[in-house]
């Protein structure tokens, strides 16, 4: 199908919930993309930091395919060793002790705010309500859009289910103010995402972890944009000398299958048999997909790559932004990249880089981010930056 044929389909028989860009992608390898009609882009959001490790990845291929001709499925009423691998490595290369398996981001972060509640539960307190930051991003279903510290993300479907208080990020005085004898958790990402690429100061972390220790709340870090080497460490956690008790993973464990993780350490692990479930998650098909992606991860030094060109990467941004004033910050770690502009280009920017092949995102209108594979070099940065910085100059007033 062309993609005038697949544009009709598609307003004729999917919902428009998504502002779609003009472009059918039919292949991918690595860093690279291709369209249609056999344009070949360079990609610099991996499906919302999902290919990690590159698109269509040989040896996530080669499990995924395996793993298809054994078994695909059987629930989680028996074991399977893809399972049973993964919740290993999981717990190998993080503080987590176990985790449970879900089905995508928004779902391991239910899974996390049921688990507050029920950390909570026996010692006697009503404590449900969970504090999280203005501008975070935590899910689209009901309780993670609760969540979420975006009104305008909330209105259409109010009211929210309660339980959810927002405040401004790296205030501690005012996250502190908030914690209350109803209070079970804080939920952070330690670079918000969709919210626009704003990082957490260690140094506010640092105070949320003592605070959580003080008032036995759960500490729950949402990693599920910033983990898997995303931000140049294999969790973001990691570079912030602060472990939470609860973490969620997705986008970048699966390589693009359906996996959302909920980790916690032996201390909130508290959920009982019966009490929390999945019939598809943890599935044989996605657990082997997920273990073959972080094995790549680490054999080919993907999270030290992400560090390294992360870093050259956003040298080049903070360069550019000596040339124009229309670049007024540039923020992110790894490669977790973002650009504010003053004026409200964003948009025209990102779709001017696709006419160049070069496929990158703006959230809103004056925020650009990227989020390459991490198998990104740093001649594929010249080969963006090139255009990246003919697109803004040509826009910047003199
Ligand atoms: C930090 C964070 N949490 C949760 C989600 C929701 O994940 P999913 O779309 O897989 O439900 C996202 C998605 O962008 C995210 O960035």
């Amino acid at each position: 199908m062309n993609l005038n044929e697949l544009k009709e389909f598609d307003d004729t028989y999917h919902m428009s919930t998504y502002g779609r860009l003009p472009i059918a992608f039919v292949k991918g390898k690595g860093t690279k993309l291709w369209d249609d009609n056999g344009k070949e882009y360079l990609d610099l959001l991996s499906g919302i930091g999902v290919t990690n490790v590159g698109h269509c990845h040989p040896k996530v291929v080669g499990a995924i395919k395996d793993q298809v001709e054994m078994l695909m499925h059987v629930s989680n009423l028996y074991y399977t060793e893809p399972q049973a691998k993964l919740a290993k490595k999981i717990s190998e290369i993080s503080f987590g002790d176990k985790c449970f398996f879900a089905n995508s981001g928004a779902e391991a972060n239910e899974g996390a705010i049921k688990l507050a509640r029920r950390y909570a539960k026996p010692k006697g307190k009503d404590a449900y309500e969970i504090i999280t930051a203005l501008r975070s991003f935590h899910g689209r279903t009901m309780k993670t859009l609760a969540a979420t510290g975006q009104p305008d993300k909330q209105k259409p479907f109010e009211p929210m289910p309660p339980g959810f208080k927002h405040v401004p990020l790296n205030d501690f005085e005012a996250l502190k103010n908030e914690v209350s004898d109803k209070t079970c958790a804080v939920m952070l990402e330690v670079i918000q995402g969709e919210g626009g690429v704003y990082p957490c100061d260690y140094d506010y972390l640092k105070q949320v972890r003592a605070l959580c220790d003080e008032r036995d709340l759960l500490l729950i870090f949402d990693e599920v944009q910033t983990g898997m080497g995303r931000t140049g460490t294999m969790f973001a956690y990691q570079a912030t000398g602060v472990v939470p008790d609860v973490m969620t993973l997705a986008k970048g464990i699966g390589s693009g299958l359906p996996i959302g993780v909920l980790v916690a350490s032996e201390k909130a692990s508290v959920f009982k048999p019966g009490e929390h479930g999945s019939t598809f998650g943890g599935g044989p098909v996605v657990c082997a997909g997920a273990l073959a992606t972080v094995n790549v991860l680490e054999e080919e030094n993907l999270v030290e790559n992400s560090r390294k060109v992360g870093a050259y990467f956003k040298n080049k941004l903070e360069t550019l932004k000596t040339k124009t004033g229309m670049i007024t910050e540039v923020r992110g770690a790894g490669l977790m990249l973002a650009i504010e502009l003053n004026e409200e280009q964003a948009r025209n920017i990102v779709l001017d880089l696709l006419k160049e092949g070069i496929v990158a995102n703006n959230i809103g209108t004056t925020i650009i981010r990227f989020l390459p594979p991490l198998c990104l070099t740093e001649a594929e940065v010249d080969t963006a930056m090139a255009a990246i910085e003919r697109l803004v100059l040509e826009r910047s007033v003199v």
